[in-house]
C-alpha cells in the first residue's frame, strides 16, 4: 500500500493500521462494479487492471473517467451523507481490488487528517479535469476534443517506446467516442487522419504517438 499514492503521507504505524482493513478481491473484464444511484458500502483501490466510471442515458454512454493502477474510486457516496452512488463503474481489464468497508473508511478517515488531506488533493484534481471537461465539450469541436483526449491519454498512460509514446491502455473507438462525448464514426475518422499524417500509429488499439508535438498543433 505504500506505493499508493493516496496513502504516501502516511507513516509506517498508520500504514500497519490501514492495512489489515482492506479485503483483497478480484473482477473479470466487463464486470460491472455498482451503477449510479445504489447505495455506497464500499471504498475501491485499484491493485492492478483498469475500470471506466460512466453515465448512461438511454443507450449512450458517457465516460467521466479512468482509473488504473493506484486509483482508487467509490469515495464519494461515503463520504457524502445519505447520497448514492454518482456514477456507474465497470471493469475494462481482469483488475485486483482493494475494498474498504463504508465504516473502515470513514473511522480511517476521522483519525487521519494526512489522509483526508490527500483525498482533497486528489479530488481538487478531479475536479480540474471535469472544469476541463466542460470546457472542452463546451468550446471545441469533435476533432480538437479527440486530440486532446489522445495528448491527456498519453500523458496520463504514456510509456516511452523508440520511436514514439504508447499509450499503454487498450480502448476500442467506441469507448474513446464515449469519452469525448461523439459518434464512433467520427473518432475513427481523426484517427485515420492522424495516421495518414504520421503522427500516430495504431497496433492492436494500442496508440503509439509518434509525434507529440504536431498532435499538440491539431488542437483549435
Ligand atoms: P461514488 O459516487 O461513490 O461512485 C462513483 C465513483 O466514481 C465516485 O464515487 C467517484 O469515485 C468516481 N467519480 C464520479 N465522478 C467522477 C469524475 N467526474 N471524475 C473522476 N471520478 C469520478
Amino acid at each position: 500500500l505504500q506505493n499508493v499514492p493516496l496513502f504516501q503521507d502516511l507513516s509506517a504505524a498508520e500504514l500497519e493500521e490501514i492495512s489489515p482493513l482492506f479485503a483483497e478481491r478480484t473482477f473479470k473484464k466487463n464486470t460491472v462494479l455498482f451503477v449510479e444511484g445504489d447505495p455506497g458500502e464500499e471504498f475501491f483501490l485499484v491493485q492492478t487492471g483498469a475500470v471506466k466510471v460512466y453515465r448512461i442515458d438511454n443507450a449512450k454512454e458517457i465516460i467521466l473517467s479512468l482509473f488504473r493502477e493506484g486509483d482508487f474510486f467509490g469515495e464519494m457516496a461515503l463520504i457524502q451523507q445519505g447520497m448514492r452512488r454518482s456514477a456507474s463503474v465497470e471493469t475494462l481489464e481482469d483488475c485486483s481490488m482493494y475494498t474498504l468497508t463504508r465504516s473502515d473508511f470513514q473511522q480511517f478517515m476521522e483519525r487521519s487528517p494526512k489522509l483526508c488531506l490527500r483525498l482533497l488533493e486528489v479530488t481538487m484534481e478531479r475536479l480540474r479535469k471535469a472544469n476541463e471537461q466542460i470546457y472542452d465539450l463546451t468550446f471545441l469541436d469533435v476533432r480538437s476534443r479527440t486530440v486532446k483526449m489522445i495528448c491527456r491519454l498519453s500523458e496520463q498512460y504514456g510509456t516511452p517506446k523508440p520511436g514514439g509514446t504508447l499509450i499503454n491502455m487498450k480502448l476500442t473507438h467506441q469507448q474513446l467516442a464515449n469519452m469525448v462525448g461523439t459518434v464512433r464514426e467520427s473518432v475513427t475518422k481523426v484517427l485515420q487522419d492522424l495516421q495518414e499524417d504520421g503522427i500516430i500509429a495504431i497496433d492492436k488499439k494500442y496508440i503509439l504517438v509518434k509525434e507529440p508535438e504536431s498532435l499538440k498543433k491539431q488542437i483549435y
